[in-house]
């Protein structure tokens, strides 16, 4: 493996249903956390590690994700028109120069691991970064894909993010089997997906950022699904054990479900607190009420 971290797929085909009636008829990716949607914290985490290719794998409801990486000719010839500089420059920002936004569709819901596979032909490189955007992580001095590809350049292993759970919430997770750490990171023995708490190899559950080699590709499109249908990138990972190193690594970081409400709004506290122009007043009112 080399060093460059070129691609970065973002699994977004996901119905949302937990979010209805708001995912309705907009993808939970684009609901927003203080003034960015979703799959933007994702996306600017995916360039400040180096990404030049992002791969969106999305379905049939998620078009919004597209537009909005699309350049929005109307909405800038009227800022521009207005003289309304500021806000031109935050249309334009979405997407940095030289980063190219890729996508492809996900026709069945068939796992993580099969939408994963189906970003193959879009994938460049050795190695690739997963960042699952429901999984959002507040760390803006060292996002957690930059932690990942430090790890990656200095050891060449594959490298998966890791997080302690409650034993008794492992069935929620990819968990893993990795006894010794040093420091940071562990070299895994094996990972499992959702397993019983009875039968879990540890409470070191992944969190949604992988960086693997491309090999794992080639070991998708002969994983089987599991007992519930899905093609499991877990699975695929407990494969590339066989021949290569994979890591888990604890990395630093807030960490926030966005997946479930609860999470979200806590997401939205957190993230309001620490925002630059709102954070102030927005903690004065949050401490006085
Ligand atoms: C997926 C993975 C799981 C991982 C989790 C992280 O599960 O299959 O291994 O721990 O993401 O968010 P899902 O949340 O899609 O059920």
């Amino acid at each position: 493996m080399t060093d460059t971290i070129e691609t970065v797929v973002f699994p977004v085909a996901g119905l949302g249903t937990r979010f209805l009636p708001a995912t309705k008829s907009v993808p939970k990716e684009m609901l927003p956390v203080v003034d960015k949607p979703l799959i933007q914290y994702a996306v600017e985490e995916a360039v400040a590690a180096g990404a030049q290719r992002l791969v969106f794998v999305t379905g049939r409801t998620k078009n919004a994700i597209a537009d909005f990486f699309d350049t929005a000719y109307e909405l800038e010839t009227e800022l521009a028109a207005k003289n309304k500089d500021d806000l031109l420059a935050i249309a334009q920002s979405v997407v940095p120069e030289g980063v190219d936004c890729l996508y492809v569709r996900q026709s069945q819901p068939l796992g993580l691991g099969h939408a994963i596979l189906c970003a193959k032909p879009l994938v460049s490189g050795a190695q690739f970064g997963v960042i699952l955007p429901d999984d959002l992580i507040h760390h803006p001095q060292d996002p957690v894909m930059c932690q990942l590809a430090r790890h990656h350049h200095a050891t060449q292993a594959s490298v998966v993010s890791v997080n302690e759970v409650a034993p008794a919430h492992v069935n929620r997770y990819g968990v893993v089997d990795a006894p010794e750490f040093e420091g940071r990171f562990g070299a895994m023995r094996g990972i499992v997906e959702k397993p019983e708490p009875s039968q879990a190899p540890s409470n070191l559950a992944v969190v949604g950022r992988y960086l693997l080699s491309s090999q794992i590709l080639d070991i998708l499109e002969h994983t089987p699904p599991d007992h519930r249908g899905e093609i499991q990138i877990t699975d695929a990972i407990a494969t590339l054990l066989n021949t290569e190193r994979v890591d888990a690594y604890r990395f630093e970081g807030a960490q926030f479900d966005c997946g479930n409400k609860l999470g979200f709004l806590q997401a939205t506290v957190a993230l309001g607190r620490a925002h630059p122009e709102l954070g102030q007043d927005f903690s004065n009112w949050l401490d006085a009420n």
